[in-house]
């Protein structure tokens, strides 16, 4: 199974307590363990965190680069009990528009997982959709090998960031906003989506197994006609 996570909510949840919206970000942060800790107790294998869309590159530089250090110390902080659990890490995104240090220590950190398959855990990053999917184009397109004529979807999603990585089937979104902001619309086609009013700081195990115990009761259908509800 495969949850991903867009973590929002961070800059409500300072200013009702008072607080710069930095500190937000921070708490915001420390609830990733929190909830890693649930998913490989509930035997979940992938999770996606969603944790900085390209267009917010285009919030204040102070803010932008606080968020940037913040990635860069968590993955130094967490590095070693990421790699002493298995965890395997990925980042997706347009990564070579990140700070230097930043794609160093995710470069590091990814290669260093690389052969683990027990627990994945992938951070989105700079990351769009939309230039995901017109970058994957025109790389497809570069190929001269690929039959543009008989293309399926799976020789399509060679080219996307989240190859290596199964459809999301629950996405969970906090904060009460109910939208993708360009976040995986293709993978994303079949995904259960999970909305909450909990500002993301505020998430927690609680919280998270009741997303579960609410995916768990749905039907899924892909398309199909369900059997036993259709006899
Ligand atoms: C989510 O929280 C974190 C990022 C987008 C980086 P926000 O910073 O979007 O918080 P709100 O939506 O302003 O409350
Ligand atoms: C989506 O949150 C991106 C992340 C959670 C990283 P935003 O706060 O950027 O989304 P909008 O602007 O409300 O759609
Ligand atoms: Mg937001």
């Amino acid at each position: 199974m495969h949850v991903a996570f867009i973590m929002d909510g961070n800059g409500r949840w300072a200013q009702a307590h008072g607080l710069p919206r930095h500190e937000g970000h921070r708490r915001g942060a420390s609830v990733i363990k929190k909830v890693l800790r649930v998913a490989e107790k509930s035997g979940i294998k992938y999770v996606t965190f969603f944790a900085f869309s390209s267009e917010n590159f285009s919030r204040p530089e102070s803010e932008v680069n606080f968020l940037m250090n913040l990635f860069e110390k968590f993955l130094k902080k967490y590095g070693k009990t990421l790699c002493e659990r298995e965890v395997h890490f990925r980042a997706i995104g347009n990564l070579s528009q990140l700070p230097l240090n930043l794609q160093l220590a995710i470069e590091k950190l990814a290669q260093s997982t690389a052969h683990f398959d027990k627990f994945h855990l992938t951070v989105a990053l700079n990351y769009g959709a939309r230039s995901e999917v017109i970058q994957a184009t025109g790389n497809l397109l570069k190929n001269k090998d690929v039959d543009v004529e008989n293309l399926t979807w799976e020789d399509f999603e060679q080219y996307l960031y989240t190859k290596d990585l199964p459809d999301p089937d629950l996405i969970i979104r906090t904060s009460g906003e109910q939208r993708l902001s360009n976040f995986l619309l293709l993978k994303s086609a079949y995904a259960e989506l999970y909305f909450t009013k909990t500002y993301w700081p505020d998430f927690n195990e609680e919280e998270f197994l009741l997303a579960i115990e609410d995916y768990g009761a749905r039907e899924r259908r892909m398309g199909k006609i369900n059997d036993k509800t259709n006899n």
